[in-house]
């Protein structure tokens, strides 16, 4: 990391030790920074205070003496002034716009089971991380307080942010870059790049807690086979355990899932299940619990503070304990008890839940001591559903429950994130709770969310702020989980889903899912399904770059158009990387958008409506230009510049990724554009891949191209060769113009 972007300062305590987050990536630059340094410190004795200046420009940038300091073992707070109300970030909430209101909000952090229904509480992750905007030059910071204990923030109008902690210490990272982009880089080097997910994660999913059977879930695959729809991933929720036990599968209503998985790979489709951490306390119907005996042997459970009870709660399967993923030994359980599953029912992913973690009793079975633990003088602010209980404790662990890293009252907030975790060799696990560097291994889901149009909207934001997180594999659940979801919002749903980096309709037990083979709603989905199937090397390709680079994947509109203050508060449109613009329809009865269209040139990728391709402003569209959107539409534009790698679409990424591939070409202002291609076995295997030598660029689409072309020469860089007339359409009705080359073969 280039040394003159990172500034750390750290306040602790010097006479007594205190919990710091265990940690892998984050280091102190280890040689001197060499040429003229981003930022200045300024550090002010009495009373205490730190300044933060960036030098070129000069502009402070993280002012203390706003307010004072306090240090007391169970109450730590700081306030610092801002330079501008441009903040974003924080998590795991519902933020129901992408930039922050400053006018006195505070946002508890700590991870929760709770619902994302648009209250100010705390949800499943804990990012105590925000980025701020300076102004139209770009110019960004991120701010990063490594602090896992439950904290509340809160965000002023002068601006200014005050953090209330209630242990650990004050361990801020501050990042200082050129552009809101730039900040994503250096937070990813901190706290480890995002992983690239397997190719065929990237497909379209499907997923309902209790089918029932296997028999049932097999009609689904079936029914959804027959209607074409493109659809790579068939999941079984914590109905196929036998009596929700982990490890477990139901040897009735789920006799075969052994073989299920091969039955899906057998049609290019893979097999995903659910996996909790806790663990039943209780016998299987046909003798003993092994993984349960195997945990107790290995003394891998949370304990009691006495350091050798284990803490029993209760969860799905009634009574429980819950791993201390903190402890090597359990690490090394859970890993075998992973491999021991695998051998008896095959599936190519995990997704993890509940591990906030969660628990249905409040602490523990037998309740929780009275002490300053679990009864903290000070509490942050939490959510609606849990002030009722005024309990700090509800719905997980006693405070004072004791893990290898110390007490649950430290550790909590890293227990859905241990590293250890995911160090399965499986080829990809998403995860609801989590913490700063967990993207490195996991993707996340923003949790159960409802059938409204506020959870439509809402998701939007979500998703923006975690690809600041750098956890890039993100999605809401489409169509919402909770409730029936109305055939109207479905489709809208279906539609700009088929743009969430993960896209996976999941549905809660006993909802209606279904909607027949032809109505608009199928089809509407199978055409953006195939839109993002032709567009998945351009979304792979985002993923690698996000992986070497710490690009965003799914990338706010400000991002792109800092310049533009007007992009500053987009979160109903969102980019997929720098040129593709999504324009969803996130209200009912709405067929006309406001849309927002920054300066540039824009073409619609769909070409069927002229309309708002008419060119305005020299070639350029207009702002605040309304799209007409009907019933079977969302907006879809390609800024100039770009050149999107695609494939020939299919029902499967299996099947998909042997047809031939396509350039899609948007030329700019001046006549040109430029891309990128990261292309490999879509497995991660790390083996020589040499599959693309043999892939034949079917279709080079240009767009853009005024007047029919003379001639056309494709060069590999060695040799030109020139196209005849029979391999070049040139299409001169469309007011952007465009010509296609048709088989063309690139050696590469
Ligand atoms: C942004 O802020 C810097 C530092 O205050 C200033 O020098 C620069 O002119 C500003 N740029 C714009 C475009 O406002
Ligand atoms: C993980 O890989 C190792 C070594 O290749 C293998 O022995 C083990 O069975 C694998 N585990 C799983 C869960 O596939
Ligand atoms: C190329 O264009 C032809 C004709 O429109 C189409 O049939 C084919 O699927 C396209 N190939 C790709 C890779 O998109």
């Amino acid at each position: 990391m280039a040394c003159n972007v990172l500034f750390v300062f750290q306040i602790t305590d010097a006479n007594q030790a205190r919990f710091e987050v265990p940690h892998e990536h984050v280091q102190a630059p280890s040689s001197p920074p060499t040429g003229p340094l981003k930022y200045r410190l300024e550090l002010i004795q009495k009373p205490f205070g730190l300044k933060v200046w960036r030098t070129s420009p000069e502009k402070l940038l993280f002012d203390t003496t706003i307010g004072p300091l306090v240090f007391a073992d169970q109450y730590l707070q700081l306030s610092a002034k801002l330079p501008s109300h441009n903040i974003y970030g924080l998590g795991e909430h519902v933020h129901q716009t992408f930039r922050h209101d400053t006018n006195w909000r505070t946002w508890p952090i700590f991870t929760r089971d709770s619902f994302p229904n648009g209250g100010t509480h705390n949800l499943y992750g804990h990012y105590p991380y925000f980025t701020c905007l300076e102004n139209e030059s770009g110019q960004s910071f991120g701010v990063f307080l490594m602090n896992s204990n439950a904290m509340e923030v809160t965000i002023q109008p002068a601006p200014a942010i005050t953090y209330r902690t209630i242990g650990g210490v004050l361990d801020f990272y501050i990042l200082v870059g050129d552009t809101p982009e730039a900040v994503v880089d250096e937070f990813t080097q901190l706290i480890g790049r995002p992983f690239i997910p397997p190719y065929w994660s990237l497909g379209f999913q499907l997923s309902r807690w209790d089918y029932g059977s296997l028999d049932e879930v097999k009609k689904v695959v079936e029914r959804n086979r027959q209607i074409g729809i493109p659809y790579d991933v068939q999941y079984t929720d914590i109905d196929y355990m036998e009596d929700k036990k982990i490890f477990t599968y139901d040897m009735e209503k789920f006799k075969e899932l052994p073989q299920f998985a091969d039955y899906m790979h057998g049609n290019g489709q893979k097999y995903i299940v659910i996996l909790d951490p806790a663990v039943s306390t209780g016998k299987r119907l046909n003798g003993p619990y092994e993984a349960l005996d195997r945990g107790h042997a290995a003394k891998v459970w949370v304990t009691e503070p006495d350091g050798n009870t284990p803490l029993i709660g209760e969860v799905w399967p009634g009574e429980t304990v819950f791993p201390d993923y903190t402890n090597q030994a359990c690490v090394d359980w859970w890993v075998d008890e992973i491999s021991r599953f695998h051998k008896e029912v095959k599936h190519d992913a995990l997704w993890i839940d509940m591990n906030e973690v969660a628990n249905f009793v409040q602490g523990s079975s037998k309740g929780c001591a009275e002490n300053k633990l679990n009864y903290p003088p000070f509490t942050p602010r939490e959510s609606e559903m849990h002030l009722q209980q005024d309990l700090f404790i509800a719905d997980t662990l006693c405070m004072d429950a004791k893990h290898k890293w110390g007490n649950h009252y430290d550790v909590h907030s890293l227990y859905g994130a241990s590293r250890e975790v995911f160090k399965t060799n499986r080829s990809m696990v998403f995860t609801r709770s989590s913490f700063p560097g967990v993207g490195k291994y996991a993707g996340h889901w923003l949790g159960d969310n409802a059938a409204n149009w506020n959870d439509i909207k809402w998701a939007i934001p979500g998703m923006l702020e975690f690809n600041l997180f750098g956890v890039p594999y993100i999605g809401a659940d489409i169509c919402g989980f909770f409730d029936d979801s109305p055939e109207e919002l479905c489709r809208r749903w279906m539609q700009v889903g088929a743009f969430y980096p993960f896209s996976r309709n999941h549905n809660a037990q006993g909802y209606k899912v279904s909607y027949g083979a032809d109505s608009l709603l199928v089809k509407t989905s199978k055409h953006y399904l195939n839109i993002r199937y032709t567009l998945l090397p351009y979304l792979y390709t985002l993923f690698y770059k996000a992986h070497v680079n710490g690009e965003t994947v799914l990338r706010p509109m400000m991002h792109e158009f800092y310049s533009d203050s007007k992009t500053w508060g987009v979160h109903n449109q969102f980019l997929w990387g720098a040129h593709l613009l999504i324009t969803p329809v996130l209200d009912p009865g709405v067929e006309n958008v406001e849309a927002y269209i920054p300066d540039a040139i824009w073409y619609d990728f769909e070409k069927v409506r002229p309309s708002t391709r008419t060119t305005v402003n020299n070639g350029r569209m207009l702002h605040d230009f309304n799209l007409n959107l009907p019933a079977d539409k969302l907006g879809l534009h390609l800024r100039g510049g770009a050149i999107l790698p695609a494939q020939r679409p299919d029902v499967t990424t299996t099947y998909s990724r042997c047809h031939p591939m396509r350039l899609i070409i948007a030329l700019d202002d001046s006549n040109a554009a430029s891309g990128e291609l990261f292309w490999d076995d879509g497995e991660n295997k790390n083996v020589p891949y040499t599959g693309l030598n043999s892939k034949n660029f079917e279709n080079i689409t240009v767009m853009g191209v005024t007047g029919a072309p003379v001639s056309v020469l494709v060069s590999d860089g060695t040799t030109t060769n020139a196209l005849t007339e029979s391999q070049v359409n040139y299409d001169s009705t469309r007011k952007v113009k465009e010509c296609s080359i048709v088989n063309v073969k690139l050696c590469l």
